[in-house]
């Protein structure tokens, strides 16, 4: 089965010149749309470089998430091949390895997030869940393409929709009279999916803000998120700052329950996070689920990869260990490297460092208390600062010039644990 998965393959509708000269040196003639889904290519004997680059992803949905006044709203629009075409969309080609993960052996959605719910009213419970050992693909996060692949799957989700007019309602169906522009605001998932779907891949779409990028949609919401997600007290950093929860109870002294009620509250993006995947499994409900997503869609696939034991990529994601610990994510009973949520980012990126704070920093100027550092996930670091003599730049933060950056290295960075990371120990939660 694994073995057959591994080596089907179908011609992507449009092949970038890179894609191109990949096929070519797989030894794939282009311009053949295949009719066979599920068998070999060529015929035998199967080379390695086959194998690395089939399957073929190709986005399938998009899901949009509505937050702050319209928690309910939650629209899905269906891509076929022809809009995929028109819009230059291509397939991605990533590698995968056998992989023996632990999780949760209970994951449907219903169950999760109503252990979320009890965790969070009662507190600090030690509960013993049951584990599973499964074997499953995963990502070879080994192989310096299949990395540079899942980047692009990341920029791919802040490519703005052409098209308008043929979302479906998943949520409760949207009032006109509540106001114009739901799409300014919210959280979006784009869903991929191989040609067997077999394997499907959920990107998140991160930060918009003008200080992280040109220019974005979702400016006003991602910064709400961020500073509910990176702070250590609802982004209260003085008294001049506005607060986006009011969990501040006097100097370095926080609410630990009023904080993880606000990271649980259904029109933040945690929340809109966990629907996107209940109805991405509800359309694939024997598939195996990727994550993955840049900054801040990042940590949300960071959280949502926690969250439900998925092999996740985040790029150049602010530390999210401590959300994590604040939603009560289970965090399985095996040693630090041998989870499969992989934190690739590199050391020029003030974000990604956690190094963004201070009263000069752009981050502090732009209005953001990005004051967490932690990642929980094993760490995979360009060090673009010595290698590339970059200086630690918020324009190193940006997917585009990771990109390139990724394709100038031959290999991938090791990924390994951080060591004892703790986020605002000068804080009192209580
Ligand atoms: C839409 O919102 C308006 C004003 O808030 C309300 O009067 C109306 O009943 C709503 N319609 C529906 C279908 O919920
Ligand atoms: C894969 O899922 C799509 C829905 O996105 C469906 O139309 C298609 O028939 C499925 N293909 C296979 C091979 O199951
Ligand atoms: C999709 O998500 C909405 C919440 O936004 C939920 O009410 C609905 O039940 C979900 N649908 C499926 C099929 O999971």
């Amino acid at each position: 089965m694994q073995a057959a998965m591994a080596r089907s393959f179908v011609m992507p509708t449009h092949i970038t010149m890179l894609l191109g000269l990949v096929l070519l040196l797989a030894g794939v003639v282009s311009g053949i749309q295949l009719p066979f889904i599920g068998k070999p290519l060529m015929p035998s004997p199967i080379s390695h470089e086959e194998e690395r680059y089939a399957p073929g992803f190709t986005l399938r949905h998009i899901f949009h998430h509505g937050t702050e006044d319209h928690p309910k709203l939650h629209l899905r629009k269906d891509v076929g091949p022809s809009y995929r075409m028109a819009s230059g969309r291509r397939s991605f080609h990533v590698s995968s390895r056998l992989k023996t993960v632990t999780r949760m052996s209970q994951r449907d959605p219903d169950f999760i997030e109503s252990y979320l719910h009890y965790a969070r009213t009662k507190g600090a419970v030690a509960i013993d869940f049951d584990w599973t050992h499964q074997d499953i693909m995963v990502p070879d996060i080994t192989d310096r393409d299949t990395m540079v692949e899942f980047a692009k799957v990341t920029a791919d989700a802040y490519v703005e929709d052409p098209t308008a007019g043929d979302w479906i309602d998943v949520g409760l169906p949207y009032n006109e009279t509540d106001g114009f522009g739901w799409d300014s605001n919210g959280l979006r998932g784009h869903v991929f999916a191989d040609e067997t779907n077999t394997t499907v891949i959920i990107a998140i779409k991160g930060t918009s803000a003008a200080l992280f990028h040109s220019d974005g949609d979702t400016v006003t919401s991602d910064k709400v998120n961020d500073n509910l997600l990176f702070s250590c007290c609802c982004a209260r950093i003085s008294y001049l700052w506005s607060t986006v929860c009011d969990c501040y109870e006097k100097a370095y002294t926080c609410s630990q329950s009023c904080l993880e009620s606000a990271l649980y509250a259904e029109d933040k993006y945690y929340r809109a996070t966990l629907d996107i995947y209940r109805n991405t499994t509800s359309l694939y409900p024997n598939a195996n689920i990727w994550v993955t997503g840049h900054s801040l869609g990042g940590a949300m696939s960071a959280l949502l990869g926690r969250t439900y034991g998925l092999p996740t990529i985040a790029f150049e994601s602010p530390g999210e260990q401590l959300a994590a610990q604040r939603l009560h994510l289970p965090f399985p009973p095996i040693p630090l490297n041998e989870i499969t949520i992989w934190h690739v980012g590199n050391t020029a990126d003030p974000i990604f460092m956690g190094v963004c704070n201070g009263p000069t920093s752009v981050c502090w100027l732009g209005g953001y208390a990005m004051e967490t550092q932690c990642h929980a996930g094993l760490e995979c670091i360009y060090d673009t600062v010595n290698d590339k003599r970059w200086h630690i730049s918020i324009s190193n933060h940006r997917i585009r010039p990771i990109i390139d950056m990724m394709v100038s290295y031959n290999t991938t960075p090791e990924c390994v644990a951080p060591t004892n990371c703790q986020d605002c120990y000068d804080w009192n939660f209580d």
